[in-house]
């Protein structure tokens, strides 16, 4: 057994910092005296595994695993105590000073450490072959420089060459003192069997003329290789590589994590791609919170280790639609794991590795930050875009949207997305809501919605205003006989109270106004019914309002010249009032006074649903107010930015380009802005 002298091991034990150390694996908060997170040992939601920094200990209070440093690093790692101590004597530039040193010695430990220390020493190797011998300088080395890549990104990575022979990394490891058993334990070296399945005694090296990346947990330790051809016309798989072992487990590992652990956690935001030189590039480009999933499809495990260092990551797509498709349900899985997710979509034909190259790593970034979209409106938008004037695909589509939204965990965010979803696709709110509840209802599993990924709770667990389930859902302008009389009495025509106006009555899935007049609309209707309710001393809501809107245009018709009339009213002196402008000369005027001045409450649909409290709207008509202006002002700067974007796909010159870029900037900044009024304003049950 290696043994480290016992001065060295206290000179680690004293100078490793448990917080430092654990660190690297979770992301730790404070509270109190201790430090917490969701445990990395066992899957959990909210945290139970704490650090004591005074006592130097770690204790997870939901599955009991506890110990000090380098007992965390042999139950994270699951490696032998003198392979722990050597990886904090790394952490810490200590030198260690085993007392022996022999191959065979080091691999007299545990069957891991064996299969590390073998994985390890074939990394060198093939790093050594791409810096010093003839062929990889002049197949490997020239190759990773046409790539664009530089002497520290291929240092930072360990990258490698593989000679194009059949036994070289054998002979050299069995030459050095390896044994055999380790190198095909890790899939390094292939047993050649024969047609049935017996050991022909022959054996070879997997990876032959590559260009070799090495794969890291997320310590730092070699699992696994990924390896690229560089035969154009090899009939080979472009990329090969190493089997599933004791010590690499596929579907638990994200390459990239290791190089990109602090800046995800200093960035709090994880770039997702899909490639090992997407990663590459981005690294060496200045974008270092970047983790590949090697092409294969997202798994549970992978959005796990994410979480342990951020709540947030992007997605970023090749631009093709084939390949956004099939990236959806992965997405989903990011969505149910918590997480908040953002979708950056590149121009068809790129990846994330060729456009860095394209546009240089600022404009990269620029467009990083101009492109991306929350994940629920880009898809929203995708589905929507796939469905225009088709009534049946597009409530498919919205099938599709709810059922993402039924994954989110949480009930705010679920209840914004859904806000969101009526707006892109022109559907009432209401409408949105009692749908989704049919979906929620349904159990998880069940084919279309949402496939075989049993979430836990499974769909009703996401259920929204469950006391209404059992009730058809409420078309939220409907008139109520009372309401009908009165309006009929303002002196509206049957045909207007019909249906067929400005926001007609919504019973399924009929199109309601687009959001820009709703918004609009609802300025008006507080303008004219409330407008000599004071908001503040000397403040009424007509002079607060129209305050408010000094710069603002409308762009529906009707509602611009009704604002204009409320305006001249004050103007005289008098408040705007349905009183007078419903004996207004114009029918389409004195018909939407009408409309407005009947429509049904509803500041919050929840509150009636609820059948809690309902307050007046007199009594919070600063919040109504406040949250009128914010959602108008939210409405155009979307507006104004899809324009700006849609203008970014198809840039004429340089200097265009980059003006929009800025405004894009500025606008989304606005957006944000507005997003976190409106939270504020916002009167909210479950907030
Ligand atoms: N991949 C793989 N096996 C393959 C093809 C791809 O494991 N036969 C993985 C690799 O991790 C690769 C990723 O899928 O990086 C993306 O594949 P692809 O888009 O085909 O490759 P690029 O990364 O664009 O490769 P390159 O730019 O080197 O051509
Ligand atoms: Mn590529």
């Amino acid at each position: 057994m290696a043994r480290i002298p016992k001065e060295t091991v206290d000179q680690i034990i004293h100078h490793a910092d448990i917080v430092e150390v654990v660190g690297d694996f979770v992301s730790l908060k404070k509270k109190g005296q201790n430090m917490w997170a969701c445990c990395p040992f066992h899957h959990e939601k909210s945290p139970s595994f704490s650090v004591a920094p005074a006592k130097g200990l770690y204790k997870c209070f939901g599955c009991g695993k506890a110990g000090g440093v380098v007992q965390f690093i042999m139950d994270i790692e699951g490696t032998s105590y003198v392979e722990a101590l050597k990886y904090l004597a790394k952490k810490y530039g200590i030198d260690v000073q085993e007392e022996e040193k022999t191959p065979e010695q080091q691999l007299a430990q545990n069957e891991k450490d064996s299969q590390f220390i073998v994985s390890n020493w074939a990394k060198d190797h093939y790093h050594h072959l791409l810096e010093h011998d003839d062929e990889g300088q002049s197949v490997g080395w020239s190759y990773l420089r046409q790539r664009g890549l530089n002497q520290t990104t291929i240092a930072t990575f360990e990258l490698g060459y593989s000679l194009d022979q059949w036994d070289n990394l054998l002979k050299s490891a069995t030459a050095a003192g390896y044994e055999q058993k380790y190198l095909e334990k890790t899939g390094l070296v292939v047993v050649k069997e024969d047609d049935n399945g017996q050991d022909t005694g022959r054996r070879y090296d997997r990876f032959r003329g590559r260009v070799m990346f090495p794969i890291h947990n997320v310590s730092g330790r070699v699992i696994g290789f990924g390896a690229r051809t560089l035969k154009p016309h090899d009939k080979t798989a472009k990329y090969l590589n190493s089997p599933e072992s004791e010590i690499y487990h596929k579907s638990d590992v994200l390459y990239g994590l290791y190089q990109a652990r602090q800046p995800i956690r200093s960035e709090e935001q994880c770039y997702l791609v899909e490639g090992y030189l997407d990663v590459l590039s981005l690294h060496q480009g200045g974008v270092k919170n970047v983790v590949s999933t090697s092409g294969t499809s997202l798994t549970d495990g992978q959005i796990r280790l994410v979480k342990r260092y951020t709540d947030n990551v992007t997605v970023l797509y090749d631009g093709d639609a084939a390949g956004i498709r099939a990236s959806l349900r992965g997405i989903d899985m990011l969505l149910e794991g918590g997480l908040n997710v953002r979708v950056v979509l590149f121009p068809d034909g790129d990846d994330p590795d060729s456009y860095i190259r394209k546009v240089g790593d600022q404009r990269f970034k620029d467009y990083l930050e101009t492109a991306s979209q929350d994940f629920i409106q880009f898809k929203t938008e995708l589905v929507s875009r796939e469905a225009a004037h088709d009534p049946v695909k597009k409530a498919e589509a919205i099938r599709e949207v709810l059922q993402s939204i039924a994954k989110v965990p949480d009930p705010i965010k679920r209840q914004v997305f859904l806000q969101q979803t009526s707006q892109t696709f022109g559907i009432d709110e209401q409408v949105i809501i009692s749908e989704y509840n049919k979906l929620a209802r349904q159990p998880a599993g069940k084919p279309g919605t949402g496939g075989g990924n049993t979430s836990s709770g499974g769909g009703s667990g996401a259920g929204f205003q469950p006391e209404t389930r059992n009730q058809p859902p409420r078309a939220s302008r409907q008139l109520s006989p009372e309401e009908e009389a009165e309006a009929l009495m303002y002196g509206a025509s049957p045909e207007d109270l019909a249906g067929g106006g400005a926001g007609a009555a919504t019973d399924d899935m009929e199109p309601v106004p687009d959001i820009l007049e709703r918004c609009e609309r609802e300025v008006v209707r507080l303008l004219l019914l409330y407008s000599a309710q004071p908001l503040a001393p000397e403040v009424s809501v007509a002079q607060y309002l129209l305050e408010q809107l000094d710069d603002t245009t409308f762009k529906t018709g009707i509602y611009a010249d009704m604002l204009h009339l409320c305006r001249e009213e004050l103007n005289q002196g008098r408040w705007p009032e349905v009183r007078t402008l419903i004996q207004h000369g114009r029918a389409d005027i004195r018909s939407a006074v009408a409309e407005l001045a009947t429509e049904k409450y509803e500041l919050s649909p929840n509150w009636t649903t609820h059948q809690i409290h309902v307050p007046r709207e007199l009594d919070v008509l600063q919040p109504a107010c406040d949250n009128a202006i914010l959602r108008l002002n939210k409405v155009n700067v979307e507006r104004e930015l899809a324009v700006r974007l849609e203008a970014l796909r198809n840039p004429t010159d340089e200097a265009e380009m980059m003006e929009n870029l800025q405004t894009i900037h500025l606008l989304k900044q606005m957006d944000n802005q507005l997003a976190n009024l409106l939270g504020t304003v916002i009167p909210r049950l479950n907030g």
